[in-house]
């Protein structure tokens, strides 16, 4: 029997910060409310001139987690990508990567899942290397969601940002390490968040017709899906606690996905896990989506937060919608 642990990780944050004081100047908002509302302060926003395409995002990510591991790209047996913002509708932001990384023998795809893109990648590759059928893997979350952004609408542009982060992970005989992944989805709330082309084939469900419409423009319901965030969270970080017969006293640091400062807020309350054991960086970077995870796990261990044998609990939610979890023993 095998388990997995993460061996190495990296991220990549685009050069070009946008902050409040500049959103301000664009469009009806201000720094005192996208503060008081989301716990936002800046984002960063990939630049055309600096080549941060999804796939250079990716690439800078991965290879800072594969030089942590030690290993060199050619181990790698799978490259699996949490992103539904990828270069181009095929091929996979994986098989980019797999070329820019010369990893010739992995086997790479992307999965779509929304801001739970990373920890559905995770948990597929955890099975594979569980199953004997996989090594040693790459995961990332990469997003550039400036791209789909409709820059009038204020109740999203303030919200969502660009970046990616990648982790190494290896197969072990010894029993630690990823102790369990949960993946949960509901399609019933597919029109809370979506992307689609306006002048394509796409329904547009009427709820939100009034949003100014254009090509690939992303909608949100955000009051609905902010409940829908806390319960769906809670209630899989909970199940993730009780399979592993852990409470909440024994999580060292929770790494929950940074969307909103209330709905964090929120689901440390309903744990009863106190905030100083929550990581918290959405004041610099934004919703980053299924990147928000990886960047932030690569910046707590970069920070030295993260300790041999700690308890880490980490817990998405997003578009679909979908939400997962997983705890892992850490073993850098
Ligand atoms: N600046 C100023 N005012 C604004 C802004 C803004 N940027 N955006 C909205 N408002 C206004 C609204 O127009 C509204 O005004 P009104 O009362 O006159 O109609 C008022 O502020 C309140 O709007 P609400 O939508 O009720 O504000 P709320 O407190 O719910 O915050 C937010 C909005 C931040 C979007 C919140 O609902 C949220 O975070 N939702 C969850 C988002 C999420 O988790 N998404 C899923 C994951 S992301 C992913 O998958 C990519």
């Amino acid at each position: 029997m095998f388990h997995s642990h993460i061996i190495g990780t990296g991220s990549a944050i685009p050069k070009r910060i946008l902050s409040n004081k500049e959103l301000e100047s664009l469009i009806n908002t201000s720094d005192e409310w996208i503060v008081r509302r989301t716990g936002i302060k800046t984002r960063h926003i990939c630049s055309k001139d600096e080549n941060e395409s999804s796939t250079d995002l990716a690439l800078q990510a991965s290879l800072k987690a594969i030089e942590m591991a030690g290993i060199s790209a050619d181990k790698l047996d799978m490259i699996v990508m949490g992103t539904v913002t990828p270069d181009y509708q095929f091929p996979s932001t994986g098989c980019m990567v797999q070329n820019a990384l010369k990893a010739n023998k992995a086997a790479a795809f992307d999965v779509s899942a929304g801001c739970s893109g990373f920890l559905y990648a995770l948990s597929m590759v955890d099975n594979a290397i569980r199953s004997g059928n996989c090594k040693t893997a790459l995961v990332a979350g990469v997003e550039r969601l400036s791209s789909i952004i409709n820059w009038q609408d204020r109740s999203t542009c303030v919200l969502l940002a660009d970046g990616a982060g990648a982790v190494v992970v290896n197969a072990t005989e010894e029993n630690r390490g990823i102790l369990s992944t949960h993946i949960r989805s509901d399609g019933k709330y597919w029109d809370l968040l979506y992307s689609s082309y306006v002048y394509g084939k796409s329904y547009r469900p009427e709820l939100l017709e009034s949003i100014d419409m254009k090509p690939f423009y992303l909608k949100m319901e955000g009051n609905r899906l902010f409940k829908k965030a806390i319960r769906c969270l809670s209630l899989i970080a909970q199940e993730a606690m009780e399979t592993n017969s852990i409470c909440s006293e024994d999580i060292s640091l929770v790494i929950p996905h940074q969307a909103n400062i209330r709905i964090i807020e929120g689901l440390a309350n309903n744990l009863n896990i106190p905030m100083e054991k929550v990581y918290i960086n959405i004041q610099k970077y934004g919703n980053t989506s299924s990147a928000s995870i990886p960047i932030a796990l690569d910046e707590a261990n970069r920070e030295g937060r993260l300790k041999k044998g700690d308890y880490v609990l980490i817990v998405s939610f997003g578009a679909g919608l979908t939400w997962a979890s997983s705890i892992f023993q850490w073993s850098i």
